[in-house]
């Protein structure tokens, strides 16, 4: 953004991106729709794999972490790597004078994202998690659907993502490197169920952990006030259908899988039960451009956050997802990372 050597570009955000797994490599391909996003460098543990991933990228060139934070050329680093990396690199990033987007969920517990987000505003920085959900535009036109009186009062959400991950392979099966379903995949029916109702009254949950801390399902009903509520669930042992429908006192809407990357959602209203209306949505790309867009505009902007995914709104669902875990009777990963330090 405000240098001009090398091939960095005045006017444009300076990217680097952490981490060449799958998640990188769409954030990248994504990043390069994105008119003032410049990917300039790709890190790695490996310095082959930072060199390959760069070239595959786009980006100019593949380096260590510690490079890429001492590097003058850049402005904002993607955090694309395992959760119990997320608070350590974001960390480290900031303190080095670089804006962040970091991959969900932004830490392990709320302790881990209030230290980042206390970091971020200490350093007057830009930080964000990567909760791209939000930024779709067709969620966000589900909302001002919902907002005009679509559906009526809003008065219930139903929210589940269960696909059974490839079994004991990647991160996803390591308490060390944060494995959990509940931060992985139930974070997004949490999201949801918050962005839509508020903050919730009560919370109950039902789950299962594994002895190594792993939690691999669980089962949450949220009360709200005035008699609202959420049923969700999530789980990465077995399917539980990935969509979610949000209901009123006039209609439902239901938004179809994957519901956390809108393509489509139909509403139902009262006098027409048989005969909903349906949207599609057609985006370039994998759908991350948005979020990408609007951080990058953010981050020109001299902002510290977004409005359509607050700080305060992150702490909110970290709440809800703390108890969880505690309800699940369980030793949570960030338990697990601090006894093997
Ligand atoms: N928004 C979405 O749609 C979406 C989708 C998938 C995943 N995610 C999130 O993205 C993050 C990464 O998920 P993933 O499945 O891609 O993870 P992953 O494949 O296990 O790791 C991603 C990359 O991180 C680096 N890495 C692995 N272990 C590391 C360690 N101990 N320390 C530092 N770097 C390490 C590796 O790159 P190097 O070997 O090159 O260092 C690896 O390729 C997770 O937080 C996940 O929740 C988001």
């Amino acid at each position: 953004m405000t240098t001009d050597n090398d091939g960095a570009k005045t006017g444009c955000v300076n990217w680097g991106i952490v981490g060449t797994g799958d998640i990188s490599r769409s954030i990248a391909s994504d990043m390069g729709l994105v008119k003032g996003a410049n990917l300039r460098a790709v890190a790695s543990r490996s310095q082959e794999r930072a060199v390959t991933a760069a070239q595959e990228f786009g980006a100019d060139r593949g380096c260590s972490f510690a490079e890429l934070v001492d590097a003058h050329d850049i402005d904002a680093i993607y955090i694309g790597t395992p959760h119990a990396t997320h608070r350590s690199l974001a960390i480290a990033a900031l303190n080095a004078g670089k804006h962040v987007l970091i991959e969900k969920p932004v830490g392990l517990n709320g302790s881990e994202v209030r230290e980042i987000a206390s970091v971020a505003a200490a350093r007057g920085l830009f930080a964000m998690e990567a909760m791209w959900m939000k930024f779709n535009p067709l969620y966000r036109q589900l909302k001002e659907e919902i907002a005009a009186g679509a559906i009526g009062d809003v008065m219930s959400v139903r929210a589940s993502f269960g696909i059974p991950f490839p079994k004991d392979v990647g991160s996803r099966w390591s308490s060390e490197l944060g494995g959990s379903t509940l931060l992985d995949q139930c974070i997004y029916p949490v999201t949801l169920a918050l962005d839509i109702l508020g903050l919730p009254t009560s919370i109950a949950a039902i789950g299962t952990m594994r002895p190594d801390g792993i939690d691999t399902r669980q089962h949450v009903t949220l009360e709200f006030p005035e008699g609202r509520y959420a049923q969700l669930a999530a789980s990465m042992v077995e399917f539980v259908e990935p969509t979610a429908s949000i209901s009123g006192t006039t209609g439902w809407t239901t938004m179809s899988f994957p519901f956390w990357a809108g393509r489509s959602y139909s509403t139902t209203r009262g006098s027409k039960l048989f005969e909903p209306s349906v949207v599609k949505a057609n985006f370039a790309g994998y759908g991350y451009s948005a979020m990408l867009e609007a951080v990058n505009e953010a981050i020109k902007s001299g902002d510290l956050e977004h409005s359509l995914h607050k700080w305060s709104e992150v702490f909110a669902v970290f709440e809800v997802l703390d108890e969880i875990r505690s309800q699940m009777n369980g030793v949570g990963p960030a338990d697990i990372v601090r006894a093997r330090k």
